[in-house]
């Protein structure tokens, strides 16, 4: 079984001369198919383990294997060489670019990963954004859009190349309750039917309760909840 491992993670930013440590040695096992939440207060530091989970940022200390692989070995090297092909990130804020429609925004991921089969991907961005319900939106541009949809847009573009792993900044942030659990319900469908291991950042406990494992994130460490 596929395994993200991180062991020991720390990280501190400086700022105005004084620094402070976010993670103070975060451990956390991902397996596939597994869904995760990490709640705790703004500014707790979820974002920041998103990131360095999905080598997006780089912890000052700490280890992460993907099962046998030390992706942060030979600078970062594995990490540089896997992480297209091994993670989906849905940001906090979408990122969604605005000159390109639904499909090109997804499609932009394969060209990224210098995926050269057109035809399948073509059909595989169809498929999810079938699933997501948002196949009829695929030539508008983000702006046409509603926020709901936007965050659905952001999670086709997460998974479209079924990743291993799939990192979800808030993805009900600024939703309705009625749009932010068609996206709780999705997301979690979407990692069981795909086998995919998810970790979601949410302030959302509707959603965190509907999760396999939901751990707290307090003083720089992830407690059992
Ligand atoms: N690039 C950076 N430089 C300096 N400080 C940073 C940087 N990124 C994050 N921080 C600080 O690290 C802490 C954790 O930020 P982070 O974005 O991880 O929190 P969060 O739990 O995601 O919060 P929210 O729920 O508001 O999204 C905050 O105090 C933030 O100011
Ligand atoms: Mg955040």
């Amino acid at each position: 079984m596929n395994k993200l491992i991180a062991s020991g993670l720390y990280k501190s930013y400086q700022s105005g001369g004084h620094t402070s440590e976010v993670l103070s040695g975060v451990s956390i096992t991902i397996s596939e198919g597994q869904t995760i939440g990490v709640i705790g207060s703004s500014g707790s530091g979820k974002t920041t383990l998103l990131q360095i989970l999905a080598g997006l940022e780089f912890p000052d200390q700490g280890s992460i294997y993907f099962n046998e692989i030390n992706l942060l070995s030979n600078n970062s090297e594995n990490f540089n060489l896997m992480r297209k092909n091994l993670f989906g990130y849905a940001y906090q804020f979408h990122y969604l670019l605005d000159d390109l429609t639904v499909f090109e925004n997804c499609d932009l991921v394969f060209k990224i990963a210098n995926n050269k089969k057109v035809l399948e991907n073509s059909q595989q961005i169809i498929q999810i954004l079938d699933e997501l319900g948002i196949a009829e939106l695929k030539n508008k541009y983000p702006y046409m859009l509603s926020g709901g949809e936007r965050q659905r847009v952001a999670i086709a573009r997460a998974i479209v190349h079924e990743p291993e792993f799939v990192l979800m900044d808030e993805p009900t942030g600024n939703l309705d309750q009625e749009n932010a659990e068609v996206i709780q319900n999705l997301t979690i469908k979407l990692a069981k039917d795909h086998n995919i291991g998810i970790v979601v950042a949410t302030h959302d406990l509707n959603y965190a309760g509907k999760l396999d494992t939901v751990f707290r994130i307090e003083n720089g460490d992830l407690k059992p909840t």
